[in-house]
Formats: C-alpha cells, structure tokens, sequence
C-alpha cells in the first residue's frame, strides 16, 4: 500500500498512528507530498480533491479522507477493533473521532490563517477557531473519566493527533488551562511508540 501524506498534517498523523498501533506500518510506503503550491498530478490521479492523506492499496483502488483509511486499515489486522463493530461503544468511538478531526479541522484552518498577509487576517474568524478548540478541549475533560477507562480506539488516536497539532502550530493555544484531566491523559498518550514515531515535523 502507497500512503501520501505530509509530516505536519495531523489527519496523516491519524492515519500513520493507526497503522503503527495496529502493526501494519511496515506495509506502508510513504510518500511525502507537498500540500502548499501547485498540487502533485501522482496524488490527484488517486484523488481528485488533491488532499491527502490519500491511501492506495495493491490492487490500486484509492481511499480518502482519514475517517475512511482508518477504518479500511482496521479491516487488515487480526488484533483488537480501533473501530468497534456495533453498539454504544462503536457510536461513542466514532463521535470521538469526530471530535478530534473538528479540532484538527479548526486549527488547520488557523494555521491557514496564520499564513495569510497581514492585511487580510480575520481576528473574528480567528476567534471563532479558537474558541471550538477551547470548547472541544473543555468538553473532553468532561469526559475523560469514560475516554481513559474505554479501550484504545480511533476516537482516542484523533483526538490525541488534534492536540498535537495545536501544541505543534499554535503553542499559544492554552487548552490545558482548567483541563489537567486532559491534559495529563495526553501526556500519558504521548508516550505510546506510535506517537513518538509520527511526531509532526515541517
Ligand atoms: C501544516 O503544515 O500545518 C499542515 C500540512 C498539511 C496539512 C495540514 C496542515
């Protein structure tokens, strides 16, 4: 299997996280694509959105976006589910999942906006992303009692790739304020082999 993906990205991170923890890593090539100027015609003859992480299988059939890859992965070990098969468990895992891709999501687009001139910055906007990484964060302390008693899942792998990213691109993000629930689970989950191995660069 071929993976693009680029080193800061926080939903490749995702991807290369459930590969690691799953032990499919080994086979997986990495391609490294760039994701600012023109995008790479390798990447968009796989994807016509251009985006990665794009994942293409042996057989040449292409899988996007992180939720998709993931879940196509999980299909590929014989270990313990990242995504539950049924029940409560599987629609908390999932709504985990989006929790942690909406962080990404918002700070992904703070990091746009951070990139922009500075004539054409929206403080409101910017705001406005911070404040769901701030809510995000607040609700997750919430629930940490529930996150850090249930079995390693993709919702667990999202969100602890999410705030990676904000410490990586946007230090200034205080999220750990008032959330030492979170923040010491993120520290504990930090530590797993497949975080250290896909920390983000670039
Ligand atoms: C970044 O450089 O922060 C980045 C790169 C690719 C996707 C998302 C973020």
């Amino acid at each position: 299997m071929k993976l693009f993906y680029a080193q800061a990205s926080p939903f490749a991170r995702k991807v290369l996280v459930t590969a690691h923890e799953t032990g499919l890593a080994p086979r997986i090539e990495l391609v490294a694509t760039a994701t600012s100027g023109p995008t790479a015609p390798e990447l968009v003859a796989h994807n016509p959105l251009g985006k990665v992480p794009t994942l293409v299988t042996d057989e040449g059939e292409s899988f996007y976006d992180s939720p998709v890859i993931c879940e196509y992965l999980d299909t590929l070990h014989g270990g313990t589910r990242l995504f539950p098969g049924e029940g409560r468990a599987r629609w908390q895992a999932l709504r985990w999942q989006a929790l942690g891709d909406g962080i990404m999501d918002a700070a992904v687009s703070l990091r746009y906006e951070q990139l922009r001139p500075e004539g054409e910055k929206s403080p409101a906007w910017q705001e406005r992303q911070k404040g769901k990484i701030l809510a995000s964060a607040r609700a997750l302390e919430g629930e940490m009692a529930e996150l850090a008693a249930t079995p390693l899942g993709i919702g667990h792998i999202a969100i602890a790739c999410a705030l990676g990213y904000v410490d990586f691109r946007m230090p200034e993000i205080d999220w750990r304020q008032g959330n030492a629930g979170l923040a010491d689970w993120i520290a504990s989950f930090a530590a797993r082999p497949s975080m250290a191995a896909t920390a983000p660069r670039g």
